[in-house]
């Protein structure tokens, strides 16, 4: 397997983050937001129309998506009392450094009323990833908000911004309050272009309305939201370094000599990867690149390929990352890759996948492009969205009956791979 990192580029700097990302919602337990609400909503509809959206091979690998319990995130896998043990296994990986991510829903359960017990929680989860040399990378807003926010529009409420800061503000405050609760990254918000689009534009996810003025009203808004953040954050604390994430689609033309197909990836890309950034007017200290995607597009639509495909049917294409790193290292600041990873329930592909990824983030390094970190998704199984929690996306496999954790062959090779590039010569 090591023979995969025998490449001509670089060793990673010492000081290179190496973790693996979670989200509150997806592993915590117990949450009550505007996403839980929208589960009890739709997972009858949910359960039943999975049948129209898979492979055979996958409706029979996996026939938990045609149960209604798929779709509730319920007890999740408990992270919200077992983060202790959890950080204990990525410090067991290799792993000096760790994104999480705070349920705002938890932090202001009614309008302007904070719950100390939850604040004090997250500060412990702080210190206890800190106790075990884990750098603590935070995010405020993994689309998850209050209910009390959600009725009254969610994202196109009128003050959602103002109400988004004033949360932020309150938050890292309590966060830099000592004692070793502190954090040096904080991201406002993540993928804003994952909502726009399966909230606002098509209305499959969380959200009031969709259509053209909902969406253009959500990337407003969201921008809006986060610049107001930054303001708040760095108008007290000048040295957290804030930012937020983004998922970046790898969009290239299917015939590079085509003007045609040129000008369609272009206009794609724009839409898809540089619009909201472009709305934040500059105010980020480093940037959080995810990926997942690769599409090679042109005249003739999107070219088929024959990549291998992951659980959920995504295809594998590792350059993809070194594509996008280079695109988002055009903006001047930080890159850290906050998120990537693979839904691969009997560990098929992970490992490889791990070489090669990371090989990219080498290669995009080797031209002198500013990547501080990588961070796998995910440190633990978790409840994907819409999909439930059939897709199995974590180093680290949970059984949701009994809540046992058994880490994945790859987790060994993450390990390995971590200790490669860390081992002082
Ligand atoms: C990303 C999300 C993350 C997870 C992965 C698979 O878009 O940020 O929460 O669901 O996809």
């Amino acid at each position: 397997m090591s023979n995969h990192n025998k490449n001509t580029y670089p060793k990673f700097p010492k000081d290179f983050y190496w973790g693996a990302s979670t989200s509150a919602h997806q592993v915590e337990g117990g949450n009550e937001n505007n996403w839980s609400v929208w589960e009890r909503e739709n997972a009858r509809e949910l359960a039943v129309t999975a049948s129209s959206k898979w492979s055979e091979l996958t409706r029979r690998r996996f026939p938990e998506m045609f149960t209604e319990s798929n779709y509730i995130s319920g007890q999740a896998a408990e992270h919200y009392d077992r983060y202790e043990m959890d950080f204990d296994l990525a410090k067991e990986g290799g792993h000096n450094a760790h994104r999480f991510s705070i349920d705002w829903a938890r932090i202001e359960p009614q309008e302007g009323v904070f719950d100390v017990d939850a604040i004090e929680h997250y500060r412990d989860v702080v210190r206890s990833l800190r106790a075990r040399g884990l750098e603590p990378f935070v995010t405020l807003w993994h689309w998850t908000h209050p209910v009390w926010l959600e009725d009254r529009g969610g994202v196109l409420a009128d003050d959602f911004s103002q109400k988004f800061a004033h949360y932020a503000h309150t938050m890292i405050d309590a966060l830099q309050e000592g004692g070793g609760s502190d954090v040096k990254y904080v991201m406002t918000l993540n993928e804003p272009m994952s909502v726009i689009k399966n909230s606002y534009m098509t209305g499959v996810w969380p959200g009031k309305r969709h259509g053209l003025f909902a969406t253009l009203r959500a990337y407003k808004n969201l921008s809006a939201a986060h610049k107001k953040a930054y303001d708040v954050i760095k108008s007290k604390h000048s040295d957290v370094q804030v930012g937020f994430t983004e998922i970046l689609a790898s969009i290239v033309p299917r015939n590079e000599k085509s003007f045609l197909d040129r000008k369609i990836a272009r206009v794609i890309r724009y839409f898809s990867n540089e619009k909201f950034i472009k709305m934040t007017g500059g105010k980020y200290d480093f940037l959080g690149v995810q990926y997942y995607f690769h599409i090679s597009i042109g005249v003739g639509g999107i070219e088929k390929n024959d990549y291998e495909l992951t659980d959920l049917e995504w295809s594998v294409h590792a350059e993809g990352l070194y594509n996008v790193i280079r695109e988002y290292g055009y903006y001047g600041v930080p890159l850290y890759v906050t998120e990537n990873g693979l839904a691969d329930r009997d560990d098929r592909l992970r490992s490889r996948f791990l070489y090669e990824h990371i090989g990219q983030v080498q290669r995009a390094l080797g031209e002198g492009i500013n990547v501080r970190g990588y961070f796998h998704w995910s440190l633990l199984d978790n409840f994907e969205w819409d999909k439930g929690y059939w897709p199995r996306f974590g180093l680290v496999g949970v059984d949701f009956g009994t809540q046992e954790r058994t880490p994945r062959k790859s987790f060994g090779t993450y390990r390995q791979i971590i200790e490669e590039h860390t081992r002082g010569e």
